[in-house]
Order: structure tokens, then C-alpha cells, then sequence
């Protein structure tokens, strides 16, 4: 164990390790926070049962009270004390679908604190694939309220490095299990409306839920290329960045070659200007750019790579004190989705098509 700025750090690989999970599960008995891994991102996890609790995940997120939390299961049958019901197509997707990156909202039982809700009356829950996150339900001994551990309107954390560089001195514990597969957040599915519908694309695709649910809808603001309250927005404007590294992204979008024509030409103008720029590639692309800086985030044809590496690499251009990040936009099938609606974000909306 290290301790940085307060901040205990374990590292739990093998499940072999679990019994080192004791003390995080003590950590989280007497009402403490502690950053565990999930197959999707990390999490900053607390007694969801425990209003004060809430309140602690806030403050060390430095996020809105509004913002409702995603409460984590390690068994499907905790769910029913969480809500007042469990609609029949919830029943087929816990089958289908968990253990796995889909998070259902449903009307909210009455124990749940509504600071844990944002004050809604409906709760988010979910049941992750990740040995280490199970294991820390179970030793806690309660449901873990569970944001991405990051600090709000920053990149979610796919490594523990990057909750310490967040996190290290707000939080009790942070599990350090390396890196996570799936790399961006879980999908949140309304299933108080039918037919169900998509409030948050993520892990688990548009495509995949349609083999369950036909009828399925998508929340019209996550497919949108304007920020949610219209009215493009120039200059990116706080309110509107979220997953946001501090260099300006842009993200052009269109075919892959006329991107990459449409990249080159802002390319040469940023660095005209002085500018420090970089580019998001793909690997089927990079090799257009010549001499300019740029880094791969994956492959078109395997967008499960460019979701794994995204928000990595957003925190890599960063720590390399980029100033602008020209991104390529991607298809926006499967998990293209959730990477777009993460890049648009992480833009303010500053998008460019080609
Ligand atoms: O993959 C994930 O979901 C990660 C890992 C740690 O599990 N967690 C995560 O939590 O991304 P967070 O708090 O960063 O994002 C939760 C999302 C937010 O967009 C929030 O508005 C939505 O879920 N949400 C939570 N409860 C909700 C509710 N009752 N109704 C509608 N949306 C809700
Ligand atoms: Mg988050």
C-alpha cells in the first residue's frame, strides 16, 4: 500500500487479492469513499443507502447535487429494494445483459436517499463485470453509489492514475486493478417509459439492445450535433463541457478522406497562429498526415479500440500541453455512438464538417 496526499492505494489484480478488499469494505462500512474499478471506468464508490454519504461524493467530485448518482449491485435481487417495481422488460435485460455495462432506471423505493437520486424519484442501477467492483459490494455490505471518479466535467478514468491525479487527498481509498477494458461509461436505459429509452449511449450498443427490445428509442439530445439547449456554441461555453480536457478539442466529421483533408488545412492554420496542435487518428488515417503530431485512439473497423482509449488519450494531449486537439469524428454505429456523444461534449459542440 501507498498513501499519496492522505489517499490510501492498493492494487488488487488477481482475484487472489480480495482479501486485501477487507479493509476497503471497513473504509466503506463506516461511511467512506473509495475508487474502484469497473469493466467500464473507475468509480467513486459509497454507501448508497446513506444521504451523507452522497453528499461526501459531491463535494470530492465537485459535481451539482443534481446530478443523480448510479447506485451498483453485486446480484440481481438487490434491485428490488432499490425500487417499486421491476417492469417485466427489466427482468429480460438483467438476464440478457448483467453482469455488463447497462445501467436501468426505475421509479425509486422509498429508502433510497434522494440526495443519492439528484433529487429525482426514480433511481439508476446497475451490476458491473468487474471481479473487484463485486467483491467491494459484497465486503461493503451495501449498494455502492458510483460516479466515474473523476472531477466533474474532466475526463472519466480508465486508470488508476488518472483517479490519483483527480482524486488523491478528497477521497479514503482508490483500488488500483489497471486499466479498464471497455473505456467509456455504461449506457443508461429508462425502463419507467415504454418503450424504453436510451438517456445515456455507452458500453452496451444501440444495436445490442435492439435484439431485446425492437422498439427501443434514443433520448433526441445524445444523436444531436447542437448542445442541448440549441443554438450552437462558438466559444465552448463551460456550461455545456463535459468530459473535457483543458486543450480545446474540435471535432470534424464527415468520410474519412474529406477529414482528413478538412484536418490538415486547420492543422497548418492553428500552427500558423502559434498554436500547439495535435490529431486524433484513427489507424486506417494516421499515415495521411505526414509530418504533423498525431496519435492513433484506434481503428474504424474496431471502434471497441477507439472507446478504450479515449478518454486515455484526451488526458495523454494534456499532460503533453497540447492546445488544440483536432479530432476525427466516427460513424456512429455500435460503439460510435458513445464515443461521438463523448467527443462532441468534450468539444463544447465545436464541431467542424468536412
Ligand atoms: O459506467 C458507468 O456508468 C460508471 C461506472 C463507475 O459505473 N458510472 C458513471 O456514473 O458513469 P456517472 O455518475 O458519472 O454518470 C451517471 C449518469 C449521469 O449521466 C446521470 O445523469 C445518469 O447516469 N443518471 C443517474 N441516475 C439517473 C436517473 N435516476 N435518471 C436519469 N439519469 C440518471
Ligand atoms: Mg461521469
Amino acid at each position: 500500500m501507498e498513501i499519496i496526499k492522505g489517499t490510501k492505494v492498493i492494487t488488487v489484480i488477481e482475484a487472489a487479492d480480495l482479501a486485501q478488499l477487507q479493509e476497503a469494505g471497513a473504509i466503506i462500512r463506516r461511511g467512506g469513499l473509495v475508487a474502484f474499478p469497473t469493466e467500464t471506468v473507475y468509480g467513486l464508490g459509497g454507501n448508497a443507502l446513506d444521504r451523507e454519504v452522497a453528499t461526501k461524493i459531491y463535494a470530492a467530485k465537485g459535481r451539482p447535487s443534481d446530478n443523480p448518482l448510479i447506485v451498483h449491485v453485486a446480484r440481481p435481487e438487490e434491485v428490488e429494494a432499490l425500487v417499486t417495481r421491476v417492469p417485466a422488460v427489466a427482468e429480460k435485460l438483467i438476464e440478457r445483459f448483467w453482469p455488463g455495462p447497462l445501467t436501468l432506471v426505475f421509479a425509486a423505493a422509498e429508502q433510497v436517499p434522494r440526495r443519492t437520486t439528484g433529487g429525482l424519484d426514480t433511481v439508476a442501477v446497475r451490476l458491473p463485470a468487474h471481479p473487484v467492483a463485486l467483491a467491494l459490494i459484497e465486503v461493503g455490505g451495501c449498494p455502492l453509489a458510483g460516479p466515474s471518479a473523476n472531477l466533474s466535467g474532466c475526463p472519466s478514468p480508465t486508470t488508476a492514475q488518472h483517479v490519483i491525479a483527480d482524486l488523491a487527498g478528497r477521497v479514503d481509498m482508490i483500488i488500483d486493478s489497471g486499466r479498464t477494458g471497455v473505456g467509456v461509461e455504461s449506457t443508461v436505459l429508462d425502463v419507467t417509459v415504454s418503450p424504453p429509452q436510451i438517456l445515456r449511449p455507452g458500453g452496451l450498443t444501440l444495436e445490442q439492445l435492439q435484439q431485446v427490445i425492437p422498439a427501443v428509442t434514443v433520448d433526441p439530445t445524445v444523436v444531436q450535433d447542437t448542445p442541448p439547449e440549441g443554438g450552437r456554441v462558438r466559444s465552448p461555453g463551460m456550461k455545456y463541457k463535459h468530459y473535457a480536457p483543458k486543450a480545446e478539442v474540435v471535432v470534424v466529421e464527415g468520410r474519412p478522406t474529406a477529414i482528413v483533408t478538412k484536418i490538415c488545412s486547420l492543422y497548418d492554420d492553428y500552427v500558423s497562429q502559434g498554436k500547439r496542435v495535435a490529431i486524433m487518428a484513427t489507424t486506417e488515417t494516421a499515415r495521411l498526415y505526414g509530418q504533423r503530431q498525431t496519435s492513433i485512439v484506434g481503428a474504424r473497423e474496431d471502434l471497441a479500440t477507439v472507446a478504450a482509449n479515449l478518454f486515455d488519450l484526451l488526458r495523454w494531449f494534456d499532460a503533453q500541453g497540447t492546445e488544440v486537439i483536432l479530432a476525427e469524428g466516427v460513424d456512429m454505429v455500435g460503439l460510435g455512438l458513445a464515443v461521438m456523444n463523448r467527443l462532441r461534449k468534450a468539444a463544447g459542440y465545436r464541431i467542424v464538417k468536412a
